[in-house]
């Protein structure tokens, strides 16, 4: 089975993903690096120039195309990819889904320096708009996941420990 990272924008999907990838010697796949190096663009040129609309139907196709690959991986997804109803029952048969949740002083301090790169944030007073967005979204992380692990933030390998152990639990 595929073990897949959802999570808010911030909560180190990637870095963590990469990480457990290494150590589990499977595959990784960050969604969002897909669509870019496909669509030779960046994530922000693309909600730019074709829409937020269109980056999501991007998401989509992505997913689908994940699903004729039978080789496990681990997989990271953008923060938005569970909010489109269509998506969720794609997660669902592609593996386990781990919600990796951190506190928002965590999230906040870690996007301070990264807005530029990520359109949902760009031009929004920063607090707020996580608070506003991580409340639209915590229930469907919840639902999508199959099981969520709470993030300290402080240590990436002891997170990363979690994370497996978590996925080994539901194998
Ligand atoms: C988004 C999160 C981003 C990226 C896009 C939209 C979102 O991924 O997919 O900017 O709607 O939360 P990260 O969660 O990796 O930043």
């Amino acid at each position: 089975m595929n073990l897949i990272l959802e999570g808010f924008m911030g909560c180190g999907k990637s870095a963590i993903g990469r990480r457990i990838a290494d150590r589990l010697e499977m595959p990784f796949i960050d969604t969002d690096a897909e669509i870019e190096r496909k669509q030779r663009s960046s994530i922000a040129d693309i909600f730019r120039d074709c829409g937020e609309e269109a980056f999501r139907q991007m998401e989509t196709s992505q997913l689908y195309g994940l699903e004729l690959s039978d080789v496990d991986a681990v997989i990271s997804l953008g923060g938005g990819t569970p909010m489109r109803d269509a998506n969720l029952p794609v997660l669902k048969r592609l593996g386990q889904v781990i919600y990796l949740k951190a506190a928002p002083e965590i999230l906040l301090k870690r996007l301070e320096g990264e807005r530029g790169d990520r359109p949902m944030l760009a031009g929004y007073e920063l607090k707020k708009r996580v608070e506003s967005l991580l409340e639209e979204r915590e229930a469907r992380y919840i639902e999508a996941a199959d099981t969520i692990v709470e993030l300290k933030g402080e240590d990436i390998d002891e997170d990363c420990l979690k994370v497996i152990r978590a996925y080994e639990g539901l194998r």
